[in-house]
């Protein structure tokens, strides 16, 4: 009984207690709605206020909306990119973000460039005129393990007949598909080749400047300050297409004293009428090249200016953001003679560029 009778009065208690607590929390709960009505619908809420808070909430929603597609719109443009990156995953670190663009990883169709696959390939193209040492500049980058410069690709009439002709070129090129004995292949860092202006450069210059600029491709200028020297080398070269002095074949470079020697024997007559039109001709084409490339990343060089100072190659290793290396060229110069031993008629000459701007083309012998 006794039992029984505590746990009624431990119901009845606990029921007692239970009630009022619940009713308790209703009010709380009543009341809280209530006050949070109140505050929530003022009830002398002018309609302009109504309006302004709907018109926040419309631009609120275009405002998210608006990120949301953007957001979405970057995703697929990311997965797009990423398509073609994701299998390349070669990134570019501790480089500044301007140079970015300038780094290259080409897939080439006919071989596999293996562990450099990641290492960033620059394109390059080295601008000049004949004559102009280029052929020796050449041979002291290609002397870089990680340089190949393809030569004067574009000495081929069919090469550079139109400019689509020449775009696929370029893009075989770069594409580091081009074979020659330059060609360093799946460790190149910097590619190229070597261009004369009168090889469709200038006729075509506006798609190739638009080319460079696309593809980031860094021009190199070569040019030679002395070109009474230029224009003796150009005429003696010419001279031996024909006369072929050494041992009945003609070479425009050599690699010995012996056949430098041979070649320098050669004294041409320069036509005085001609002298003085021919050098500004030259001067000229070399400043307007200079002109149209002045939009793309470019360096001009001067032969003499390599030839007496060889921190020069630093810059040019620079440029082309290279690991340094010493540049060596088994190239011999052939017109070493001061220049007055190598005219024939160099009285005439003297006599014509004296008091003219050209005059200290006359004087530059002692220093090449
Ligand atoms: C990545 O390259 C591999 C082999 O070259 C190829 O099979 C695969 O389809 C490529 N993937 C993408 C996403 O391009
Ligand atoms: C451009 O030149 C190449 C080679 O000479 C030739 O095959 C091609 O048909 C030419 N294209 C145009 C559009 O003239
Ligand atoms: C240069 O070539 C060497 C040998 O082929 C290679 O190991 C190195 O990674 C290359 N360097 C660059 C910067 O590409
Ligand atoms: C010309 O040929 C002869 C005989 O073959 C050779 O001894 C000489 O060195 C050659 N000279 C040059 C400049 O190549
Ligand atoms: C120099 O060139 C001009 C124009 O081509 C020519 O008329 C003249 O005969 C030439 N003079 C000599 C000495 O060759
Ligand atoms: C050699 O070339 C470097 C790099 O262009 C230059 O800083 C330096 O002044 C030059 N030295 C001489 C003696 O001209």
């Amino acid at each position: 009984m006794g039992l029984s009778l505590k746990w009624k009065t431990r119901k009845s208690a606990s029921s007692s207690i239970f009630i009022p607590c619940f009713s308790g929390l209703m009010e709380d709960l009543c009341f809280l709605t209530k006050d949070s009505l109140v505050i929530k619908t003022p009830k002398k809420s002018p309609l302009t206020l109504r309006m302004v808070v709907l018109a926040f909430a419309a631009v609120c929603g275009v405002y998210i909306c608006s990120i949301c597609l953007e957001q979405i719109s970057t995703q697929t443009k990311a997965k797009f990119i990423g398509i073609e990156v994701l299998n390349q995953s070669c990134h570019s670190s501790g480089v500044e973000e301007l140079e970015i663009p300038y780094l290259h990883y080409p897939k080439p169709k006919t071989f596999s460039r293996k562990e450099c696959v990641c290492n960033p390939v620059r394109f390059f193209a080295i601008l000049s005129v004949q004559r102009s040492g280029s052929g020796w500049f050449e041979t002291l980058l290609n002397s870089h393990i990680n340089v190949s410069s393809n030569g004067e690709i574009f000495s081929v009439r069919d090469r550079r007949s139109n400019v689509s002709s020449i775009l696929k070129t370029m893009d075989k090129v770069y594409n580091l598909d081009w074979f020659t004995s330059a060609s360093k292949n799946e460790c190149s860092a910097a590619i190229g080749f070597k261009w004369m202006l009168n090889q469709g450069l200038m006729e075509n210059h506006k798609e190739i400047v638009d080319y460079f600029k696309e593809r980031k491709v860094s021009a190199i200028f070569l040019f030679r300050r002395n070109l009474l020297r230029r224009m003796i080398s150009v005429i003696a070269n010419s001279y031996d297409k024909d006369a072929k002095l050494l041992n009945g074949t003609h070479k425009s470079h050599v690699h010995s004293l012996v056949e430098a020697r041979i070649l320098a024997k050669y004294k041409p007559k320069l036509n005085d009428t001609l002298l003085i039109p021919e050098l500004k001709q030259t001067e000229d084409t070399a400043a307007k090249a200079i002109e149209y490339f002045k939009s793309t990343r470019h360096i001009v060089l001067y032969y003499e200016d390599i030839v007496n100072n060889r921190t020069k190659l630093k810059d040019v290793q620079e440029f082309l953001r290279l690991p340094y290396r010493d540049l060596q060229s088994r190239q011999v110069r052939i017109h070493t003679a001061p220049l007055s031993k190598q005219v024939e008629n160099w009285d005439d000459v003297e006599k014509k560029l004296t008091g003219t701007l050209y005059e200290s083309f006359l004087h530059q012998d002692q220093q090449v």
